[in-house]
């Protein structure tokens, strides 16, 4: 018999334990073209996926593929991070895309910041801007907790009214406007991609409710939830979503506003972290 998620989890931190020998503080997961992050941490430790037993391996440009634990300059607060993700696109499944979160948790890691890129659908938005996940639609239409029951994991049917913690966002919007950041704030939908949109598919989005679009963090996002984790979300919009303006959308532009707005998203991400990393839930 195959081992069970729990188990795969429990073998995963083993592993990771065994070589940060550190508690974590929080975990970090970096969206495309937001990897710099991973670099600014002091006496880092590299691992990449293939080494960590139970990983799959990250297959999209952009995503890097290794895990990246550290300490936040001037600070004493341990951060891992996960410099590329797994998508349900690559043909993982959501046990597998979402595997790293419950090693995580596995590892007493209870604050989680996930970050991606995405397609920006609320018209007031623009390409660069930073928008605070208050909460997002599954339209992936599957569940990564679809499957038989382990109690071990967490609940059967886990409360998602507060998915993104609400004192998380407060602390969020107030790093922000220290740094005279405009922080946007909104829903975020998640299909499986790896096709964008179509401009019909996105006016019937917008119509849903949705003021960004992208192909990740939401399977991440509800088992963090089971397992009670506190979750942060902060999606950078790369691009306007398909037919908001009258230009065709491509990885290469995904990835260019990413390093456009890179150094700014990481004073973002380390001010944010030295308020939240640091004991205080
Ligand atoms: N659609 C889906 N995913 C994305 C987009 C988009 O426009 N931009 C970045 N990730």
């Amino acid at each position: 018999m195959n081992p069970s998620i729990f188990d795969r989890a429990q073998t995963s931190a083993r592993y990771l334990s065994g070589l940060l020998n550190r508690e974590i503080d929080i975990a970090v997961v970096l969206g495309s073209g937001l990897g710099t992050f991973a670099e600014t941490l002091v006496d880092k430790i590299i691992i990449p996926y293939e080494e960590i037993p139970d990983f799959v391996r990250s297959t999209v440009e952009g995503h890097t593929g290794r895990l990246v634990a550290g300490t936040l300059p001037g600070t004493s607060i341990f951060v891992a991070v996960m410099q590329g993700r797994f998508h349900y696109y690559e043909g993982y499944s959501l046990d597998e895309v979402t595997l790293p979160i419950r090693a995580f948790h596995a590892m007493g890691v209870d604050k989680i910041v996930l970050t991606n890129a995405a397609g920006g659908i609320n018209l007031n938005f623009k390409s660069g801007d930073f928008m605070l996940i208050s909460d997002h639609i599954n339209f992936m239409m599957v569940s990564p907790l679809r499957g038989k029951h382990d109690q071990r994991l967490g609940q059967r049917f886990p409360d998602m009214t507060e998915v993104y913690s609400r004192e998380y966002r407060q602390i969020a919007q107030e790093v922000a406007s220290e740094l005279g950041l405009q922080l946007q704030a909104g829903i975020y939908m998640a299909l499986q991609g790896p096709n964008y949109e179509t401009p019909a598919e996105i006016r019937l989005m917008r119509l849903l409710g949705a003021d960004a679009v992208g192909m990740s963090t939401v399977p991440e996002a509800i088992v963090a939830k089971q397992m009670g984790m506190n979750i942060l979300g902060i999606s950078l919009i790369t691009n306007a979503a398909a037919g908001v303006l009258d230009t065709p959308i491509n990885h290469e532009e995904v990835m260019k506003t990413g390093e456009f707005v890179s150094e700014q998203f990481c004073h973002l991400l380390r001010r944010i972290i030295e308020r939240i990393g640091s004991g205080h839930k």
